[in-house]
């Protein structure tokens, strides 16, 4: 086994098991407060969540976002869960390709398309192999697994807190442009659980970024599972900023102030209920995502077992639009929220 895929073995190991979440760390969404309507005057099935993506219209407002791929173990996971998002018409993204950029014969870990032929589906590439593979080479890596998008993801804590990761982080929005320009709308860019801030988010819109997922601070923290891969100077460091990032709700709320209703935002990070997904639509996201919960409840019970997981997500989201009197996300957007604590000086400060 070469050195990347030996890693992203270790990665699901440490994330099915170990402590990835930090308990201290937040989305911030607990300070958010849908307001409650005693007479919805509505049904549950009222409530129609479809949302488009990608060119396709999902059913519901939800990303499953790029995890793995690259082993035999991670390419079980990746049908598994692209097989739940199209029974259930949810958008997926396979984790970096890297993996099967390195190496051909890993592709087949990534194909996805036997069992999910018409979900909505993100390849991923890292913003530093990115460079390395230029535009045709990240375009290659979509069409070869028949994705709708690729998924340009930032992970500079990560890379930072992992022995052998990058050190020099220059040349970012120069990538960004050149893919824009090859691939459009095709193009989503995300970060990894410490969260994209509206400076970035402006920047990137600029440059013609359409899809964005702020993937902020509050779920898994990439940081913390390269620190328990790591030992010494790194190790501490890692502990150190264990919980480094823009809050998730704190991202949504303030790059989509800053990026106008044209761009595509998904929000993720730590979001686990369905009640959290409506709070980050109320917010201003486009689409929820969600990584760790759903690969859990794959580990443990498969199919059948991230189904459950999902059928609880799905419900308490429909209760919420129903208990807020919303019929669609365009409702919920515009009834009153509260929003208090630290999250108010979060977003006044950004
Ligand atoms: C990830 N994530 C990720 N992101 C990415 O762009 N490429 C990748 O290869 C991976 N790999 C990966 C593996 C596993 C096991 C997990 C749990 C996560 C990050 C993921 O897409 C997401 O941005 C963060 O995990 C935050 O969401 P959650 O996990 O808090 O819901």
């Amino acid at each position: 086994e070469d050195t990347t895929a030996r890693r992203k073995d270790a990665h699901l190991d440490l994330c099915a098991k170990g402590e990835v979440e930090p308990v201290e760390n937040s989305t911030l969404l607990e300070h958010v407060h849908l307001v409650h309507c005693a007479m919805p005057e509505m049904a549950v099935e009222d409530v129609d969540l479809s949302t488009p993506f990608l060119g396709k219209r999902l059913r519901y407002p939800l990303l499953v976002t790029g995890m793995t791929g690259g082993t035999e173990r991670a390419g079980a996971v990746n049908r598994d869960l692209a097989l739940l998002a199209e029974r259930h018409g949810l958008a997926f993204g396979v984790g970096s390709q890297r993996a099967m950029a390195e190496d051909a014969a890993r592709a087949v870990t990534f194909q996805v398309r036997q069992v999910a032929p018409t979900v909505a589906l993100l390849g991923n590439i890292g913003m530093y192999q990115a460079v390395g593979l230029g535009v045709d080479g990240v375009r290659r890596l979509m069409d070869a697994i028949g994705a709708d998008g690729i998924a340009l993801h930032l992970n500079a804590g990560q890379e930072l807190t992992q022995p052998e990761g990058d050190r020099d982080f220059r040349g970012g929005y120069e990538v960004v442009r050149a893919l824009v320009g090859a691939l459009g709308e095709r193009l989503l860019v995300k970060e990894t659980g410490c969260g994209i801030g509206p400076e970035v988010a402006r920047r990137l819109v600029e440059l013609g970024v359409r899809n964005l997922d702020v993937s902020g601070l509050g779920g898994t923290s990439w940081v913390r599972v390269e620190q328990l891969r790591a030992s010494g100077v790194q190790a501490k460091v890692g502990a150190e900023f264990s919980a480094w990032g823009i809050p998730t709700a704190a991202a949504v709320a303030t790059v989509r102030a800053a990026v106008g209703a044209q761009v595509r935002l998904v929000g993720s990070g730590g979001i686990r209920t369905g009640l959290e997904v409506a709070k980050v639509l109320a917010l201003g996201a486009d689409l929820a995502g969600m990584a760790l919960p759903l690969f859990r409840a794959q580990q443990e019970g498969g199919v059948e077992g991230a189904e459950r997981a999902l059928e609880v997500i799905l419900t308490g989201l429909r209760h919420a639009l129903v208990l807020t009197g919303s019929r669609s996300c365009a409702e919920l957007r515009r009834r009153p929220r509260v929003v208090g604590g630290v999250l108010k000086d979060w977003m006044a400060a950004l």
